[in-house]
């Protein structure tokens, strides 16, 4: 993960932010960054569309016009928000911490959604391709121990990021992978621990051409290179643990 970081990356002019450094824009700036060199090709899509996805929902704004509104939504996906125009809305702006489940957005008429039920799954019909950005949003429940997000092929997972708040008292952020039930080597170089008891938060995935790219609440957290070759395999998406989650939004960014 961090270790993965070019010298440009850790330039506070390029596009990829520093850590803890929000964006002029409240956003991590991922989709200005060009792609790899030498990669699989891209999801020929357009933007803000996901393969399988149902169209764009009438009336929701453009994908990704430059802002953090333009997430090309994923109507109907299982943890949308049912009913919502365009999911939990933009994500608030520079220098305003998230506030209140689902950030203070209005939530859809009619009265709020039921939770979510965790664990949570959602099936990635085309498996992880490049520029494909999976926005979390939830809230860590009251006394939190732990909670997973977890990229799987089958029964392996690709990418297993666990926040653990309780672990010998400390806060930290493990990242790893299974094959055939064993774990790899756990990469816990987050430089932060952004999440708090209690608090609502926004987590994003990405995944580029060789590794993904986390950031919380709008800033840029860490990486983690793919170890999981198989991209196109990696086809469900389960999140666990002591969060209640909000929305979950596969888009293209
Ligand atoms: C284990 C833990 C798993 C997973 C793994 C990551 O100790 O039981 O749930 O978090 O570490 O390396």
């Amino acid at each position: 993960m961090s270790e993965g970081f070019s010298l440009s990356d850790a330039l506070p002019t390029s596009n990829n932010p520093t850590p803890s450094a929000p964006q002029p824009q409240g956003w991590p700036s991922w989709g200005n960054q060009p792609p790899a060199p030498g990669g699989f090709p891209m999801y020929p899509g357009p933007p803000g569309t996901y393969p399988g996805a149902p169209g764009p929902f009438p009336g929701a704004p453009g994908p990704y016009p430059g802002g953090p509104a333009g997430h090309g939504l994923y109507p109907g996906a299982p943890g949308t928000f049912p009913g919502a125009p365009a999911g939990p809305g933009p994500y608030p702006a520079p220098g305003q911490p998230p506030s209140g489940p689902g950030f203070g957005h209005p939530l859809p008429q009619g009265g709020p959604s039921p939770p979510m039920k965790v664990p949570f799954e959602l099936f990635l019909q085309a498996g992880l391709v490049p520029q494909l950005l999976i926005t979390i949003t939830g809230t860590i429940n009251p006394n939190p121990n732990r909670f997973s997000v977890d990229f799987k092929r089958g029964n392996d997972i690709a990418f297993h990021f666990n926040p653990r708040f309780k672990e010998d008292n400390r806060k930290v952020i493990v990242c790893n992978s299974m094959f055939q039930d064993n774990w790899g080597k756990e990469e816990r170089t987050a430089p932060r621990f952004p999440f708090e008891a209690g608090k609502p938060f926004k987590l994003q995935i990405l995944c580029e051409v060789d590794h993904f790219k986390v950031a919380v609440n709008d800033a840029h957290l860490l990486q983690y290179s793919f170890r999981e070759k198989k991209l196109k395999e990696v086809t469900k998406l389960c999140i666990a643990g002591d969060i209640t989650l909000t929305s979950v939004m596969p888009t293209m960014i």
